[in-house]
């Protein structure tokens, strides 16, 4: 007998509130899905039983959080939960200057603004996050994706697969010359949340410094990251994963961080620094189109439940129940073989919806006719990441497609539990039994741009 029975990875909270969810028919979600064009941005979210659309502003805050919110300070300047959340921050990432944004995709903005990105420069990443990249190439500077062939190949298990590969790095610096900003996301959500190691951080500081090139984290999940390196860094087992994350932060110059994933938050987000210079500018920036320095588009209260989810976010009885929770999803849809990127990431379960659905080709793209499945039959809501999301269709009419058609599970903090997770994987593995069933889908609306959002579909009918 043990102090504690953790076989069953029972979960370090209990329930206070509920919020119900409605079990719908496959008539009416039919019904809703011809409706909506196939495309679940139409379909109203209270028509999905299990959402794992995103892990993004979808946390369930703790009655910690929820009696900061009641402490709220909205005094237009400096007020009081400003100064916890800085304090909070300052402490975690070791940085002198913390800046709040409304979420992660204005601090890439700003950040963007503030290092003067402009055609003449290139931007350095494992990968970047899709409005990462936008913020950067809106700004004309080019952005760069080198993580480490391992991240292509689904079934290969690699304890980081989030790495960058430091020699196409350092070819890019002495080759390109104009190498402005290194961003390594951490752990990185293009590539399925996988990890980033505590040494490849470490090199890519080095290289940084050598060159004289700003390094920044997009630390989204850095809670989650810290605890990777934790499980399979074995130096560093013995820290607690706020030491870890310390460490993480201490080779950077920075990170930009959008609270509403590892902030366990709602909105929200930030930047953090050192340099003053990088300071002034942003700050100067953000008072016109974001808001002043000590609120930057967030309410009062906002910042307090921020810098309480920081907190909890670290503690390692949560960050184990977090990682158990992933690996139990990924044990179940394993046992059936259903294909999907491996290892287990932090946040997400990534379908390879090649694999799952070889009959299907990518011009009938198998990842959304996976997800219209999936909620069809069972009203789970998945998103997808292949064809619709990353295809480019050329001038002469011809297709580009993407080497991976993945389908995303992901799995909100706090929010479901192991019945939830059972029903997942009960649905998905049934669906594989059934996948020669499943159709490819025709776009009748095609947008071009940011093509899942807007695109509407009929499913092919077999003759
Ligand atoms: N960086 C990473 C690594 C992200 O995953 C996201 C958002 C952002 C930046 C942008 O932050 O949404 O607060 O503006 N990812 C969400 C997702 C949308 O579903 O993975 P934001």
């Amino acid at each position: 007998m043990s102090d504690f029975n953790q076989k069953l990875n029972p979960p370090p909270f209990k329930i206070k509130v509920i919020e119900p969810i409605k079990k719908t028919t496959r008539g009416e979600r039919r019904k809703w899905l011809e409706e909506a064009g196939y495309n679940f941005f139409n379909i109203a979210a209270e028509n999905i039983y299990i959402d794992l659309l995103t892990d993004s502003g979808t946390s369930a805050m703790s009655d910690y959080q929820w009696a900061g919110i009641m402490m709220g300070d909205e005094s237009y300047a400096q007020c009081k939960n400003f100064f916890n959340f800085q304090g909070i921050i300052r402490d975690i990432t070791g940085y002198k200057y913390v800046i709040p944004t409304h979420q992660g995709r204005s601090a890439e903005n700003l950040i963007c603004y503030a290092f003067d990105l402009d055609h003449t420069k290139i931007t350095v990443s494992n990968q970047f996050f899709d409005t990462t990249r936008a913020n950067i190439e809106i700004s004309g500077a080019r952005a760069l994706d080198f993580v480490i062939q391992e991240a292509y190949k689904p079934s290969l298990i690699h304890d980081f697969k989030g790495n960058i590969d430091t020699m196409a790095l350092e070819n890019t610096i002495q080759n390109e010359g104009n190498v402005s900003l290194i961003i390594l996301t951490v752990t990185n959500n293009a590539g399925g949340g996988q990890p980033v190691s505590l040494a490849n951080i470490a090199e890519v500081s080095k290289i940084a410094k050598k060159n004289n090139i700003p390094f920044f984290l997009d630390a989204a999940r850095f809670a989650e990251n810290a605890y990777f390196i934790k499980l399979r860094e074995k130096e560093y087992q013995h820290l607690s994963p706020k030491e870890i994350a310390k460490k993480m932060f201490s080779y950077a110059n920075g990170c930009i961080v959008s609270a509403k994933k590892d902030g366990l938050v709602n909105i929200g987000g930030f930047i953090a620094l050192n340099d003053e210079q990088i300071y002034r500018r942003i700050t100067e920036r953000m008072t016109v189109m974001e808001g002043f320095p000590t609120y930057g588009g967030l309410a009062g209260r906002d910042l307090e439940a921020i810098a309480r989810g920081l907190t909890e976010v670290l503690q390692e009885d949560y960050l184990e129940y977090r990682h158990q929770q992933l690996e139990y999803l990924g044990k179940g849809l394993e046992k059936a073989e259903v294909p999907f990127l491996k290892p287990v990431g932090g946040h997400s379960i990534n379908i390879d919806a090649k694999s799952f659905l070889p009959h299907i080709p990518q011009s009938q793209f198998p990842g959304w006719a996976l997800t219209v499945a999936l909620y069809e039959y069972y009203g789970i809501r998945a998103a997808e990441l292949g064809s619709v999301a990353f295809g480019r269709q050329q001038e002469d009419g011809k297709w580009i497609f993407p080497e991976l058609e993945q389908v995303r599970l992901a799995i909100p903090r706090r929010v479901y539990s192991q019945e939830h997770l059972n029903y997942v994987i009960d649905s998905v593995v049934d669906l594989y039994k059934n996948r020669t069933k499943i159709t490819g889908m025709k776009i009748t609306y095609d947008p071009g741009v940011l093509r899942h959002f807007t695109a509407r579909f009929i499913p092919i009918v077999k003759e």
